[in-house]
């Protein structure tokens, strides 16, 4: 060994025995130190460093054999990340497929659910309904999971001036367009600051420099008049027109003068600018090209489908001490799986209901944990009107109805036909229509987008698909509200003998994928350096 190869090692011990006491969050930072690796400090999401065979080397150890319980993607990412190190998974997923909640429906698919009620989607080829994750941040794991598996992504367009807000509580008539609502929220809210800073309202806070560029910004930013003109706002082209601007001399016909003040507020349009802002929910978003589940297909496959049990519904966890025994229900036939140790994935509610010798105190954390109720039904259309007609390609029309949002699809643009999510809500309007049967559920739907859209919702419709995520076998709900901070949440974040927890619902971003694959993480490398210390 030449002194090159000598250093090369002992530096990679170096690193090894980094990784184990601190972490793969301390190595990454250590190796950026040695200039091996951008520092953890550049990264926006938590460090991870995936477990390899080559951690092994010298050390007499391997992988050793665990089992998933539930092939959601934190499921699959745990015995994928694993995998890498040559762990001997085993998933065991009691629906018929992989993927829980990430799921896309296509012609074909067929769902009872706990009601009794058999849907099967007529949709025509091409056309896909994402029932539960329809977007992805930039910022988030499930970005890079999708790189690493080859994953295509594309723009989910989350945010958009041509879709619509419609308030039927307000007495809206008729729909108005976004550009047009924060046109006059913008403007109106920009006039009553400007007045308030030139009359001095505000002189115990701002200096009169402030004051000077607080006014310049509001200028721009609502569009208003200047000081002479009272800082009043009286509508620009911002609004939007009734045509749009011509050739030669055809300057178009504006929407022209806003609303008194006292109604654009009345007509609560400024309730959902919010959202656009949020971290998690800022455009760019993305989508996986042709459905959500084009992720947990991947990640399956490269598990290796020989590794994952479908139709097997877990139904007991036993820590032997040395091993873990888990007995499953498959086929009609008790089968039991016996592992080193057990990753636990599925919902705790559910796994609440599983027999296990993990002390009470698990079976009472995994019951603190609330399920949310969503639901969603795909409208698919013989013809796409909203972009030929209303010109909306793309985002999400607002509204106070039970339905709550309403989505246009982010692809097939021009296409012959598309899928407009009719339906997105939570908790009590969730509950309404999970409540009704899919007929039921679809007429509900029609007649109130018929409100906003016209006849065209109900004339051009083809066939539609609902999902109720209360009732759907082996979820019982869309996603928790975890009890963070509790005692009952903190011991479900600590193995509990043999068997670890991993989910959306112990991270801060549950109703995320990126909270599932973060925790999924977690778990990998706290397993792992048990393995690499036993
Ligand atoms: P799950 O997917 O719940 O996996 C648990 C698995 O356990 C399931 O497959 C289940 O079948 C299985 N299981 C249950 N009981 C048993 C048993 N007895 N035996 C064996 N297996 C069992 N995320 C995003 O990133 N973007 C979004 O836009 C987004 N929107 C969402 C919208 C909706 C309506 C919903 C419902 C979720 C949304 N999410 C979104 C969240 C995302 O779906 C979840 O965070 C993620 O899919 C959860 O993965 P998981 O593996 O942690 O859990
Ligand atoms: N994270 C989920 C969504 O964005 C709830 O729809």
């Amino acid at each position: 060994m030449n002194h090159h190869e000598q250093s090369a090692v002992s530096r990679r011990g170096f690193l090894r025995a980094v990784g184990v006491s601190g972490g793969a969050g301390a190595m990454l930072a250590t190796m950026g130190a040695l200039g091996l690796a951008p520092s953890a400090a550049t990264s926006a999401v938590p460090a991870f460093r995936a477990p390899t065979r080559s951690d092994f080397n010298l050390t007499g150890r391997s992988g050793a054999r665990v089992v998933v319980l539930g092939g959601g993607v934190a499921g699959l990412a745990v015995a994928y990340e694993l995998g890498k190190a040559g762990y001997d998974c085993t998933v065991l997923e009691a629906r018929s497929r992989a993927g829980g909640r990430n799921l896309t429906i296509r012609g074909g698919s067929v769902e009872t659910d706990l009601d009794g009620h058999t849907q099967r989607a007529n949709f025509s080829d091409g056309v896909y309904f994402n029932a539960g994750p329809g977007r992805i941040a930039q910022w988030m794991v499930t970005m890079d999971y999708c790189r690493e598996l080859g994953v295509p992504v594309e723009v989910f367009t989350n945010a958009n001036a041509d879709a619509w807000i419609y308030n039927e509580s307000a007495g809206m008539t008729a729909p108005v367009r976004y550009r047009t609502a924060k046109a006059d929220v913008y403007g109106y809210v920009s006039e009553l600051l400007a007045k308030a800073t030139d009359q001095g309202a505000l002189d115990d806070r701002l200096s009169a420099e402030d004051k000077q560029r607080l006014l310049s910004f509001l200028q721009s930013y609502g569009a208003i008049g200047g000081r002479t003109g009272g800082w009043a706002y009286t509508g620009t082209s911002r609004r939007g027109y009734l045509e749009y601007p011509g050739a030669g001399n055809d300057e178009g016909v504006p929407l022209g003068a806003p609303p008194a003040l006292a109604d654009v507020f009345a007509s609560n349009v400024g309730r959902y600018f919010a959202f656009e802002t949020g971290y998690d929910q800022a455009m760019l978003m993305f989508q996986p090209v042709g459905g959500m589940d084009q992720i947990p297909k991947a990640l399956a496959k490269a598990v290796g489908l020989q590794r994952i049990q479908l139709g097997a519904e877990v139904t007991g966890v036993t820590d032997r001490g040395g091993r873990v025994e888990v007995t499953y229900r498959q086929g009609g036939r008790d089968r039991i799986v016996r592992a080193d140790f057990c990753v636990a994935t599925m919902p705790p509610h559910l796994m609440a209901r599983v027999p296990h010798n993990l002390g009470t105190g698990v079976t009472a954390a995994l019951a603190g944990f609330p399920a949310t109720a969503s639901g969603k039904i795909g409208l698919e259309y013989r013809s796409r009107w909203w972009e030929l007609d209303q010109r909306i390609y793309g985002g999400i029309t607002e509204t106070d109805l039970d339905l709550s949002h309403i989505w246009y699809p982010s692809s097939g643009f021009h296409g012959r036909r598309g899928l407009i999510v009719g339906y997105y809500n939570t908790g009590s309007n969730a509950r309404t229509y999970s409540a009704l049967t899919p007929l039921q559920r679809a007429e509900r739907a029609v007649a109130q987008g018929v409100k906003i859209h016209g006849d065209k919702y109900r004339t051009e419709l083809a066939t539609s698909y609902s999902h109720a995520w209360d009732r759907t076998r082996y979820l019982e709900g869309a996603w928790t509200s975890p009890p963070h901070g509790t005692a009952g949440y903190n011991l479900l974040l600590q193995p509990a003998g043999r068997v670890y927890f991993a989910g959306d619902w112990l991270s801060h971003e549950t109703a995320w994928q990126h909270g599932s694959f973060v925790s999924a993480r977690t778990v990998v490398t706290a397993l792992h350096q048990r393995v690499m210390a036993d």
